[in-house]
C-alpha cells in the first residue's frame, strides 16, 4: 500500500475532506487490485460503498450550541448547508478570493508546517441582498464544516453580564470542531461602541469581542458580515486576514441571476425589462423572477407571460432594497 495515499486519507480525514478521503482509498483499492490482491481489494471496495450510503442517508451529526443561562436561548444556530458556491453569481476576483480561502482552509495543515500562519477571519464586505449569508452558507458547504451562526446583535442582547460569559462559550464552542462560525451583522459592534448613552459596558463588550477574535486560534474559520464598511473602523477592520467584497451586480450579473430564476423562455421575454433593475441588489433579481413565475402559476397559465413579467417588475422596484 503506497505510502502516498495513506498518507492522502489521513490528511483528508484531519481536513473532513470527504472527497479527497474517498479519492485515496478508491487510489489504494486500485493498487491492491493491480498487485492482485484481490480479495482484500473487493472487501476495501465493499467496505467504501457501504460508508457512501451511510453518507447519505446519515448525515453527520449536528453539535448543540452553547445556550445563554439567563433565557436558555441558544447563542447560535447550527447547520449543515447545501448551497455550492458556483450556484452563485460573483464578480470574478470575488470568486477567486473565495476558491482561495477555500484552498488556503482545506491545506491549513500545510501551511502550519511551513510556519505561515493561517487566514482564519474572514471579513465579507457588501451591500444587502448581494450575497453574504449566501457565500458563507456555500464556504460551509463546500468544506463540508457544519454552519455556526451567531448574531452578533442576538449576543449582546442578553443580559449584559452575560454576555462575556456568552461570547467566551461561544467561541469555546467553535474550537471544539473544524465549524464555520459565521458573526452577522458584524458592524453593530462598531455602533455600540459609539453608542453615547452608554457608560462603557458596551465598550467593554464589545472589546471582549475584539479580542476573542484576535486570539482566536481554534479550528474553526471565522467569517463575518456587514453592509456598512464605511462605519467600520480600522480597528474592526484589521483584526481580519481577508476582506472580501460582494458588491452590486452588473446589468450581466442580474441577468444571470435572472436566468438561473426563470425557465428558458421566460428569461427570453424578461431580457428587455432587465435593464430597469439596474442599481439593485441581486436579491432583488431573484424575487423579480421568482414573482413572475408564481404570478404565471397562480393563474394557471404553463409559461410566464409578459404581462406577469411586468407585473413582477413593478412590484420588485416598488419596494427597498438597498
Ligand atoms: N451573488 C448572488 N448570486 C445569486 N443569488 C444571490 C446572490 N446574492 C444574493 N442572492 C440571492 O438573494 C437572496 C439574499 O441573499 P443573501 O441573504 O445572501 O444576501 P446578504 O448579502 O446576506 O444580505 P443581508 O445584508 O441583507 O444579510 C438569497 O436568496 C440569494 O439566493
Ligand atoms: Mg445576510
Amino acid at each position: 500500500m503506497a505510502g502516498r495515499h495513506l498518507r492522502d486519507m489521513i490528511v483528508a480525514y484531519g481536513q473532513r475532506d470527504d472527497l479527497k478521503f474517498r479519492r485515496a482509498a478508491q487510489a489504494i483499492i486500485s493498487e491492491e487490485e493491480a498487485k492482485r490482491h484481490t480479495v482484500l481489494a473487493r472487501e476495501l471496495r465493499t467496505l467504501l460503498a457501504a460508508n457512501s450510503t451511510l453518507g447519505v442517508n446519515e448525515q453527520p451529526a449536528v453539535p448543540e450550541p452553547p445556550i445563554d443561562r439567563d433565557s436558555s436561548l441558544p447563542l447560535a444556530s447550527v447547520e449543515l448547508t447545501d448551497r455550492t458556491l458556483d450556484e452563485l453569481v460573483l464578480k470574478p476576483t470575488t470568486s477567486e478570493a473565495l476558491l482561495q480561502l477555500l484552498t488556503e482552509v482545506r491545506r491549513w495543515t500545510d501551511l502550519d508546517a511551513a510556519g505561515l500562519p493561517r487566514r482564519n477571519r474572514v471579513l465579507l464586505s457588501g451591500p444587502p441582498g448581494c450575497g453574504k449569508t449566501s457565500a458563507v452558507s456555500a464556504l460551509a458547504h463546500e468544506l463540508g464544516r457544519p454552519l455556526v451562526t451567531a448574531r452578533v446583535e442576538g449576543l449582546m442582547s442578553s443580559y449584559l453580564g452575560e454576555t462575556a460569559t456568552n461570547l467566551s462559550n461561544l467561541f469555546a464552542f467553535a474550537a471544539t470542531g473544524p465549524y464555520v462560525l459565521f458573526l452577522d451583522e458584524f458592524d453593530s459592534l462598531g455602533k455600540m461602541r459609539d453608542d453615547p448613552s452608554d457608560h462603557g459596558e458596551l465598550r467593554r463588550v464589545v472589546n471582549a469581542v475584539l479580542q476573542q477574535i484576535d486570539s482566536y486560534s481554534g479550528s474553526s474559520l471565522i467569517v463575518a458580515a456587514t453592509n456598512h464598511s464605511q462605519i467600520l473602523d480600522s480597528a474592526l477592520w484589521r483584526r481580519f486576514d481577508a476582506v472580501i467584497e460582494l458588491g452590486l451586480p452588473t446589468a450581466d450579473e442580474l441577468a444571470e441571476v435572472v436566468k438561473q430564476t426563470l425557465p428558458p423562455t421566460a428569461f427570453k421575454l424578461a431580457k428587455p425589462y432587465l435593464e430597469e433593475l439596474a442599481g439593485y441588489p441581486h436579491a432583488a433579481a431573484e424575487y423579480f423572477a421568482n414573482s413572475a413565475r408564481r404570478r404565471a402559476v397562480l393563474a394557471g397559465v404553463k409559461n410566464v407571460r409578459v404581462a406577469d413579467i411586468a407585473a413582477a417588475l413593478k412590484e420588485t422596484t416598488s419596494r427597498p432594497w438597498l
